[in-house]
């Protein structure tokens, strides 16, 4: 056994009295004085922290990239410099909508947030187990992440909210779509690939850009739960994909994904038929194939839940030297917003707590705030540049200057008729006709399940545009949509 411990105060001092409060006699009220009575219910009081305003629900694992693949013609950053190189690494998953304690197997997209601790510093991958999303232009999201949650009068989540806002922003049927089908519910957080989803950029050493996409395919294979499975799993496990990935992690079975890119040479962009910038559209991979990359296995649980993984913050911002943004709109709104929602969350300093501290060197002049828990930075200066200290802008870091084309700046129309930016139904239709019968079957029937709790005085109204919307992508999906809802289509 373990030398013996002695029980302290948070402050250190060793004591006995833990069980029983000073009382005035056996009987007697409590004295102000039990000190020990007053810090453990002051710290239980505040032991709560802000859930994530989306993605509270999740789990998380350590691991580890290894590269299996050199693509150094298209990339200079570090990690992947060489084939077998290896980097440490962290994985959080999540459903969207729910908030922390509802059930794992709710029909939502999955969150797929990769943190890598690279030499460079952190890199964070913060995407989904969908190549596309809802919509396209940052400034719908908090509207639209209001038709997720619960409504102000009801308290309720709503069909009404979430198809209402989906029938009106057309441009979100590709990600509906996906959601309706049986990759809506996956079968815990193994058996799902996860995307970059949006268009980043990797740089050479030779300063060239490409744009590409990260796709990781799931080594476990594609596993779904039927609705029907996934709301009887609701009641019976809501917590059965932490579950799932902690025991197969805990027994040494490391679930493992295999990273894989697209690439779009810079000059492409301008004339591919469809606008890689758009975040509801995918590229085909008869246009772009997919190149291998390497490895990622999950292969240590967390020691603590909420220290490792409650704590960690992921940002899209968090880039490193030859990986780079590029001019997706929502990716841009994200760069802002994240960063400033751990600041809310977790303090101005949460780039400190261990779980999302860079372990190679952080050298900069940011000083003090609230829980400054590192030595601040000692005796050294606060600022640059100085006289004494040894710390320098390093020449070979330099970033490319991203080219922007548009001089003139405008509330551009999101869904204007250029390179297809009002095109909502190809892709999607195209997804569909790809679907096997069965996969195609239990879309629709999870689609009619879902639009027939549409209620209150504009259902009508509400089904019928997002029926178009169906229509409009396959006639024969609106058709049997629409016969599942007892629905006449109005041409
Ligand atoms: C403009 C659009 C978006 C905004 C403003 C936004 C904002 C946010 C915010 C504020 C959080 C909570 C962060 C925290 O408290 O730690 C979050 C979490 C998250 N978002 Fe987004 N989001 C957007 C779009 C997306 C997209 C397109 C994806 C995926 C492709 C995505 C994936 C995630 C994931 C995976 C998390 C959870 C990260 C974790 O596990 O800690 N979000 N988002």
């Amino acid at each position: 056994m373990s030398e013996e411990k002695k029980l302290t105060t948070a402050s250190g001092r060793p004591f006995y009295e833990k069980e029983d409060s000073l009382t005035v006699g056996r009987r007697g009220p409590i004295l102000l004085e039990d000190y020990v009575l007053h810090e453990s219910m002051a710290h239980f009081n505040r032991e709560r922290i802000p859930e994530r305003v989306v993605h509270a629900k999740g789990s998380g694992a350590f691991g580890t990239f290894t590269v299996t693949n050199d693509i150094t013609k298209y990339t200079r950053a570090k990690m992947f410099s060489e084939v077998g190189k290896k980097t440490d690494m962290l994985a959080r998953f999540s459903t969207v909508g729910g908030e922390k304690g509802s059930a794992d197997s709710d029909r939502d997209p999955r969150g797929f947030a990769l943190k890598f601790y690279t030499e460079d510093g952190n890199w964070d991958l913060v995407g989904n187990n969908t190549p596309v999303f809802f919509i396209k232009d940052p400034k719908k999201f908090a509207d639209f992440i209001h038709t997720q949650k619960r409504h102000p009068f009801t308290n309720m989540k709503s069909q009404t909210m979430r198809w209402d806002f989906w029938s009106l922003n057309p441009e979100s049927l590709h990600q509906v779509l996906i959601l309706m089908s049986d990759r809506g519910t996956p079968y815990g957080y193994r058996h799902m690939n996860g995307y970059g989803s949006h268009t980043f950029s990797m740089i050479n050493a030779n300063d060239e850009r490409f744009y590409v996409k990260f796709h990781f395919k799931t080594d476990q294979g594609i596993k779904n739960f039927t609705d029907e499975e996934s709301v009887k799993m609701a009641g019976e496990n809501p917590d059965f994909a932490q579950q799932d990935l902690l025991e197969h992690i805990e027994e040494g079975k490391f679930p493992s994904w295999t990273l894989k890119i697209q690439v779009m040479p810079e000059e492409e962009a301008k004339n591919y038929e469809w606008n890689p910038f758009d975040l509801s559209k995918v590229w085909p991979h008869s246009d772009y194939p997919l190149i291998e990359v390497g490895k990622m296995e999950l292969n240590k649980n967390a020691d603590n839940y909420f220290a490792q993984i409650e704590q960690s913050a992921f940002a899209p911002a968090h880039i490193v030297d030859g990986i780079g943004y590029s001019p997706d709109k929502m990716l841009q709104g994200r760069l802002l917003s994240y960063p400033d929602a751990h600041r809310y969350r977790l303090g101005a300093n949460y780039e400190q707590i261990p779980v999302n501290r860079c372990p190679y060197a952080v050298n900069n002049y940011q000083r003090d705030g609230f829980m400054t828990v590192t030595d601040n930075g000692g005796r050294s200066e606060n600022y640059f540049p100085n006289s004494f200290d040894n710390i320098t802008k390093a020449e070979e870091y330099k970033q490319k200057p991203p080219r922007v084309t548009d001089a003139e700046a405008d509330w551009y129309d999101r869904n204007a008729s250029v390179s297809g930016d009002d095109d909502h139904y190809t892709q999607p239709g195209n997804l569909f006709r790809l679907m096997n019968d069965e996969a195609k079957s239990n879309l629709v029937k999870n689609t009619v399940g879902s639009m027939s709790q549409i209620d209150g005085p504009k259902k009508e109204q509400i089904t019928q545009r997002q029926l178009m919307h169906w229509y409009k992508a396959d006639q024969e999906l609106g058709e049997r949509i629409a016969e599942g809802l007892g629905v006449k289509i109005k041409h």
